[in-house]
């Protein structure tokens, strides 16, 4: 096990007029289970194809202990990667692919049926040993993947979206199990998803990238309450934060005097907007456009002419409420973040003096 700590990673593809990472910096502690999210194509795959030893490196250095690894083969880092096609050998029985990997290092026996024998336990895969993968659902085909990874006991895990071609069940079921196992053989993790719940649940530290470079890095709360940009503000949560520029709502007659002069956009998250208006900050009238009733909880969608988006409000449970239905909310003053002219978060806002009415609609 082992600390991983990237130093200055540029990476350029052969023949590509950009660079596809930008000087990425990033430190992952020995034992801790970091993940990777950002829209399509901002360079995570790449960025793991590279600590793998997948890819070669434009410039800068990917340390793997105290080694520094960038000529190093795959085979030589020590690294176990889980994709998300695991590919599996289909003509060897489950016990057959735990083993391979072991027996192509000369593991010695006795050391290769110890091993196999506790990930099998650990993933309770025990009584598919002596089958061929084509017998096993996806998940057990994902355990056994896992198994594979395991046995080889490598200094770090690096994972792929390893779960998106599973149903929500299983995927479920096996963030959990993944975490679980991460957590207990304590190996240095880097997980790529794209999926919030997972990213949100598994991460010790949430690198967030953003075409070629990190735009954030924190726990999942730090990055959910305090996310340093507007990009972040809508890209972390799930639907992300309400963004309204300031100058929609001095349009509107909202006057906005208890805010920083360089307030360009205030954002609220959809948990935080709220229909009690009494004493509150910034108070909109709106009108009902859609309503979404997501089993425990309700996303009400609002509009106004002067808006250039729709607000999002979610409440627990379900709440009928017809579009076109006129609503007043209001945007509680300690739930306020502000974000300047360049989109980079000013602080929590705050806001005081009396409530103010806007009719926007
Ligand atoms: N072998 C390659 N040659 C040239 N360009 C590449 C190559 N592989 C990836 N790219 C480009 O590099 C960028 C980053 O790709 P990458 O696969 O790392 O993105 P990603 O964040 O993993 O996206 P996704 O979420 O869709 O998997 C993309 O613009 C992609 O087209
Ligand atoms: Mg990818």
């Amino acid at each position: 096990m082992a600390r991983i700590q990237i130093g200055a990673l540029r990476k350029t593809y052969p023949g590509a007029k950009t660079d596809t990472l930008h000087g990425i910096d990033l430190t992952i502690e020995d034992g801790e289970m970091a993940v990777l999210v950002g829209p399509s194509g901002c360079g995570k795959s790449t960025l793991l194809r590279m600590i793998a030893g997948l890819e070669s490196v434009t410039s800068g250095d990917i340390r793997i202990g105290e080694r520094v690894v960038n000529q190093l083969e795959p085979a030589e880092r020590d690294i176990a990667m889980v994709f998300q096609n695991y590919a599996l050998y289909p003509h060897m029985t489950v016990r057959g692919n735990l083993e391979y990997g072991l027996k192509n290092r000369r593991t010695p026996r006795a050391e290769i049926d110890a091993r196999v024998t506790e990930a099998a336990r650990v993933l309770e895969i025990e009584p598919f040993l002596d089958r061929k993968p084509q017998a096993l659902s996806g998940g057990q085909r994902q355990r056994v993947a896992m198994g594979r990874a395991i046995v080889r006991k490598p200094q770090a895990f690096l994972f792929d979206e390893p779960l998106s071609n599973l149903d929500a069940r299983l995927r479920g079921q096996m963030r959990v199990e993944i975490r679980r196992l991460q957590r207990r053989f304590a190996t240095t993790s880097i997980y790529v998803t794209h999926d919030q719940l997972e990213a949100m649940t598994m991460a010790d530290k949430l690198v967030v990238m953003n075409a070629g470079r990190i735009e954030q890095v924190g726990s999942p709360m730090d990055l959910f309450d305090a996310p340093r940009s507007l990009f972040m503000a809508s890209f972390i949560g799930a639907p992300g934060m309400n963004l309204l520029p300031v100058d929609d709502l001095r349009g509107a007659g909202v006057d906005l005097g208890g805010l920083p002069g360089n307030t360009s956009v205030i954002g609220i998250r959809p948990e935080h907007l709220t229909t009690d208006t009494v004493g509150a900050g910034i108070v909109l009238d709106l009108t009902v456009e859609a309503v979404e009733l997501v089993g425990s909880e309700t996303l009400v969608h609002l509009g106004a002419a002067g808006l250039s988006a729709p607000l999002v409000l979610r409440r627990p449970g379900a709440l009928s409420v017809a579009p076109g239905t006129p609503l007043r909310v209001a945007l509680p003053a300690g739930h306020l973040h502000g974000f300047d002219g360049h989109g980079l978060r000013i602080g929590a806002a705050s806001r005081q003096g009396q409530p103010q009415t806007a009719a926007m609609s």
